[in-house]
Formats: C-alpha cells, sequence, structure tokens
C-alpha cells in the first residue's frame, strides 16, 4: 500500500530550485497550463503518482461497472449464458454468481484503495504547492527594489500572496478532480459502446450537448473569477485601511463611512458569488433535464428495437452514470475557471517582482570594511536626479558630500527632497542619472549588501512589530545581540522608560501589549539602529518627538559616536541643527549649498527657513 514519506519540511520548499510559476499566463488555458507546468516543476513525482492514481481509479471504476452486466444477466437468466447485446448469448461457464460479486466487491475495494492514496498524495502535494508558491511570490516582493512596493498597494500583495495562493491550490485540485472525471467518463463511455454501440450513439449526442453547455458556461465562470479576485482584493483593502486609520476613525467619529465601504465591498463580492452559483445551478437544472430526456428516448428506442429487459437496465445504469460523471464535470469545470485567474495574478507577481530584483543574482559585491581615509568622504552624491514613478517629483542633480566621522544635516522645508536624498543614500532608490560614490566609488546594485552591512536607519515613522521589547530591538542585529547590549543600547538612546516597563525586554510592545508614546518608540529605533553598531548612521527626523531632555540626550549620543561613526541626520529642530558639523540646504528637489557650523555663510536665509520650521 502507498505510504506517504515525511511532511515536506518549510526547508524543501525554501530550496525548491527554480520558480515553479513564472511568466505571464493570460486566459483559461494559460493558466491552467501555467499551474500544472508549476505542479510538475515543484515535484515531477508527486505529480506522475498523481497521474497513475488517476487513470487507475478511472480504469477500474469503469471494470467494475463492466461487471455488472454478467451479475444482472446470471440473476436475471441463472442458466450460465451471458446475454451482450450486440453480441449474442455467450456462455459464462461455471462462473458462479458469488465469484461474480466477490470480483465486484474486491474491485470496489481496490479503486477505494487507490482513491485512497490518491487523496493522500494530493493532500501533500496540494499544500506543498500552495506553501511554495507563496514563498517564492513574497521572497521575490521581499528582493525587489524598493519603487517596486512603492507602486503597489500593499493589501494587493497581502491577498495576492494568502487568498489567492489558497485558490491556486484549490485550482489545482479541480484541474485534477476534472482529469478524473474526464478518463472515467470516456472509460464509461467506452463501456457503454461495446454493450450496446446503437443506444450509446444516441445517449453520446446527449453528452456532447451537455460538454457544449460546459465549453460555452467556462469562459463567463472565467470572468466571474477575474471580478471576484478583483472584489476581495478591494474587500481586504477597505478593512485595513480602516483599521489603520482607526484612531483617526474614532476621533472623527466616521466610522459610519467605513461601514458603508465594507458594507459595498460584501455587498458586490457576496454578487458575484450568488451569480456564479446561478449560472451553474441553471446549468444543472438543464443537463438534468436533458439527460432525463435522452434516458426517456433511450427506453423508448430499446423497445422499438427489441432489445432484452436486462440490457435496457444495464444501458440505463451506464447512462445515469455517465450522466452523473458529466455534471460533475460541469461543476468542476466551472470551479476551476473561477479559481484560476489567481494563478494569473500570482504568476504576474511573482514574475515582476523578480523583474525587479535589486540585487541581481552574481552581481560582483564589494567587500571588506570601509576606507579609513579621513580626506575621502564617506559618500559623495553626483549631479544625482531621480524622479518618482508617474510624478514629477523627486530630486534633480544634487551635489554634495558627507564628511566621515562627524555629523551633517539636511534642512529644507516639506517636500523639498530630504527623505528621497536619504532614500538615494541607502540605496533604496536608484539615482535616474548621476552617481552615487561611496568611499570614492560608485555604488552599484551588486554593492549593497555590503553597504547595508555599514548602515543602520531610523525612518521618518517607527515601525514596531507585536512582540516583546527584545524582538523589537534585535531582529535587524545580525547575529543577535545580548540583554547586555540592549540595555546598553536603550540607555545610550536615552530610553530611560525601558527600566520601568513591567517585563523588562520581555515586555510585549505593539497591538496586544504596551503601547509606546511617539518619543518612547523614537528611542527603541535608535537603539535598534546603534546595536547595529553601523558605519553610517541614517536619522529621517528622528528626534522631532522628543521632549527637550531627550533631544539633548539623543544629540549628545550622536556627538560621541564621532569619529566611529558617520551621522547623517533631517532634522527641522534649530537645536538638532546646531549640533552638526555640516548643514546641507534643500528646496524644491534641489541642494542649495552647504554650511558648516562654524561658518554658516552666504545660506543664511535657508538656514533661517529651518528657523521657522522648528518655531512651528
Ligand atoms: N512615493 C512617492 N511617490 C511620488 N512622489 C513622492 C513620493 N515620496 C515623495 N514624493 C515627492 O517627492 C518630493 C520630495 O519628497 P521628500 O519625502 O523627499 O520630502 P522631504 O524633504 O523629506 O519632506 P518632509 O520634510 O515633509 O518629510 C515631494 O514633492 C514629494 O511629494
Ligand atoms: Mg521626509
Amino acid at each position: 500500500m502507498f505510504r506517504p514519506a515525511a511532511q515536506p519540511s518549510a526547508q524543501v520548499i525554501a530550496n525548491a530550485e527554480q520558480v515553479v510559476l513564472s511568466g505571464k499566463p493570460s486566459g483559461l488555458l494559460a493558466d491552467a497550463k501555467a499551474l500544472t507546468r508549476a505542479a510538475w516543476r515543484l515535484s515531477p513525482g508527486r505529480f506522475t503518482l498523481q497521474g497513475i492514481f488517476l487513470v487507475f481509479g478511472g480504469f477500474i471504476g469503469g471494470v467494475s461497472l463492466l461487471l455488472l452486466i454478467p451479475i444482472i444477466n446470471s440473476v436475471a437468466k441463472p442458466d450460465g449464458k451471458l446475454e451482450v447485446p450486440g453480441v449474442g448469448s455467450v456462455s459464462i461457464g461455471g462462473i458462479p454468481l458469488w465469484a461474480l460479486l466477490t470480483a465486484f466487491v474486491l474491485l470496489t475495494l481496490i479503486q477505494g484503495l487507490i482513491q485512497r492514496a490518491s487523496a493522500i498524495n494530493s493532500a501533500r502535494f496540494q499544500p506543498m504547492l500552495v506553501d511554495t508558491l507563496r514563498h517564492q511570490a513574497f521572497v521575490a516582493v521581499l528582493d525587489a527594489r524598493w519603487t517596486f512596493v512603492l507602486g503597489r498597494r500593499k493589501t494587493d500583495i497581502i491577498a495576492i500572496v494568502t487568498a489567492g495562493a489558497s485558490r491556486c491550490g484549490a485550482a489545482l485540485q479541480q484541474l485534477l478532480t476534472g482529469a478524473v472525471g474526464i478518463i472515467t467518463a470516456l472509460v464509461t463511455a467506452a463501456v457503454a459502446f461495446w454493450v450496446a454501440p446503437g443506444v450509446t450513439a444516441i445517449a453520446l449526442v446527449g453528452v456532447l450537448i451537455l460538454a457544449g453547455i460546459q465549453v460555452a458556461t467556462i469562459r463567463p465562470s472565467y470572468r466571474l473569477g477575474v471580478e471576484f479576485s478583483g472584489q476581495s482584493r478591494n474587500l481586504q483593502a477597505v478593512m485595513q485601511d480602516s483599521l489603520d486609520s482607526l484612531r483617526l476613525v474614532r476621533a472623527h467619529h466616521a466610522s459610519a463611512v467605513w461601514v458603508e465601504q465594507l458594507a459595498d465591498a460584501f455587498t458586490v463580492t457576496r454578487e458575484v458569488q450568488v451569480e456564479q452559483a446561478r449560472r451553474t445551478s441553471t446549468i444543472s437544472v438543464f443537463s438534468s433535464v436533458a439527460l432525463a430526456a435522452a434516458a426517456a428516448a433511450l427506453v423508448q428506442v430499446s423497445v422499438w428495437m427489441h432489445v432484452p429487459a436486462t440490457s435496457i437496465v444495464v444501458i440505463l445504469l451506464l447512462v445515469a452514470r455517465l450522466a452523473r460523471q458529466v455534471q460533475g464535470l460541469v461543476g468542476t469545470g466551472a470551479q476551476l475557471a473561477n479559481s484560476l485567474p489567481a494563478v494569473q495574478e500570482l504568476a504576474e507577481l511573482t514574475t515582476d517582482a523578480r523583474a525587479a530584483v535589486e540585487v541581481p543574482p552574481n552581481s560582483g559585491t564589494r567587500t571588506g570594511e570601509l576606507s579609513a581615509a579621513v580626506d575621502l568622504p564617506l559618500i559623495a552624491f553626483r549631479d544625482v536626479t531621480y524622479t518618482y514613478p508617474n510624478s514629477d517629483n523627486g530630486v534633480r542633480g544634487i551635489c554634495f558630500t558627507v564628511p566621515r566621522g562627524d555629523i551633517t544635516v539636511l534642512v529644507g522645508p516639506s517636500g523639498a527632497g530630504k527623505s528621497t536624498t536619504a532614500d538615494l543614500a541607502l540605496g533604496l532608490l536608484e539615482p535616474e542619472s548621476g552617481a552615487i560614490e561611496i568611499d570614492g566609488t560608485a555604488l552599484t546594485a551588486g554593492d549593497l549588501p555590503w553597504w547595508r552591512s555599514h548602515v543602520a536607519y531610523v525612518p521618518q515613522e517607527t515601525v514596531l512589530v507585536p512582540g516583546s521589547l527584545r524582538e523589537n530591538l534585535v531582529w535587524s542585529v545580525p547575529g543577535g545581540a545580548t540583554d547586555a547590549q540592549c540595555w546598553e543600547a536603550l540607555d545610550r538612546a536615552a530610553a530611560d522608560f525601558a527600566r520601568d516597563l513591567p517585563d523588562g525586554l520581555d515586555t510585549v510592545l505593539g497591538d496586544r501589549g504596551i503601547r509606546l508614546s511617539g518619543g518612547e518608540r523614537q528611542r527603541v529605533a535608535i537603539a535598534r539602529a546603534l546595536l547595529r553598531t553601523p558605519a553610517l548612521l541614517v536619522l529621517d527626523e528622528a528626534t522631532s518627538s522628543l521632549d527637550d531632555d531627550a533631544e539633548s540626550a539623543v544629540i549628545g549620543l550622536m556627538t560621541s559616536l564621532a569619529p566611529h561613526v558617520t551621522v547623517l541626520m533631517i532634522a527641522h529642530r534649530q537645536s538638532t541643527i546646531d549640533a552638526a558639523s555640516y548643514v546641507v540646504h534643500f528646496d524644491d528637489g534641489r541642494v542649495l549649498g552647504t554650511t558648516t557650523h562654524a561658518a554658516p555663510g552666504p545660506l543664511r536665509s535657508a538656514h533661517d527657513h529651518a528657523d521657522a520650521a522648528a518655531a512651528d
């Protein structure tokens, strides 16, 4: 008997050598082909095994049906003569009825065992495929360029990778069920044809009409499937957006707006499902009536043709079986057509994300430490231009340097291009023209893993993951950090509040734990950055929510980091700007110039602007 192997481990899935679902299939057949190819690529062994089970299961089903003929004959004419319609009277010798019945039971048992093995194989194979598709799509998204994520709704990605991948699994199951259905129907039709070619030919006309109805319904089901995908993505987006803005929703007493949007999304999704059910059940009514009419016609024709009563029973049995199989196929076909659009979406996401991979495989990567030459700037922006996709905004022709081991501050009005510049320095955005030099050499995509291993970043909006304070501190530290190192980083980031948390580093933060204030979150983010022991620390308005004491503590920390750490800060507050050795002034996507702390110089007016912003 079939003995399943051990559960496929996550490692097996992670190691699936090639991307199983690739390309951009469009349309029903292309989607079905892409899914079948994916299943084959993932495990040719399991796929073949499933195919063998299917063919045998279908074949034995047909043969056990064939046994019914001698059984019925034997019951009706216990003289040892088998009346085969179209052939005449055949002697079945001394095969007793009990032997025929035993053979029938045995065949049914074999068929059951094959179905069991097939179900177990499929129960292993289907989740393995779903998990692999998910894994490969998600890894591709995580490794894609920042602009790839910027241009997409995150809820769309989540919907495609979660619910969409599950629908791909369901589609595989339906594809296999459909294949069994077709094989069994063919075997049954062959048996029926052998038993009574003339009558079966009439029945086959009915079956072909049914098949025609099915083909006609598949395309609308596919279109409904496409609509369903869009609607379920929309539903997910509305729910996510409303939960993200929940604080504001409450404060503005605006939940009714979201409830209405949610109700609309529910209604549309439901309508799509009802439409699908309506179509499938209409076809079911038509096919039942058509089959009943065909059966009635068969009986009438058989009587006219003086077909013996036993043969009429057998023919009716065969036709009823065939009808049930064809009806099952209609349902499976509609479900399959409905699930297949998910294959297209997932294949497209995976393929596009992989095409946008940030660090191309086998691209040369710099290694080793950064230069220690003090006169060589750590970063040099050489006439860098970057424009956001589908927009005219960004930065234009910016030129400035970030000296090593010192504090450089970027200042300027809102929308001037400061955060864009920080993203460029981190390699998150790629210059459209010009170059960003690190240690005097232009930064390339292949250098990014090396460069990022030297960098720590505190973004404008601090994100904490649900989990303990320790988890929030160490997840981005290669090799982790000890508790003593965590406390040291928290102390240096002026996060005194951490000492008062009920469970220390084990205190759960975020959604289901203690919520931190904006300033407290910023200090956790600074501590997290320090734990990486970076050569460059980038802080995007990381002191904006701090009170005066905490801000001076953080500024003291930044000053103390020199000369080992180069600090690149974005700030509006004058006190932070005053701590910097170099101040780069931005306006309208351009660099106006750089002033040094010692010599504020001719760019005083831009400085005044920063004063004004700080005063706000
Ligand atoms: N994802 C984006 N897509 C399109 N345009 C963007 C995007 N992010 C920023 N921009 C635009 O690029 C310009 C520079 O934005 P940036 O975020 O760098 O400004 P900033 O100086 O950091 O402003 P602030 O002080 O308000 O944070 C702005 O005009 C902004 O509207
Ligand atoms: Mg900004």
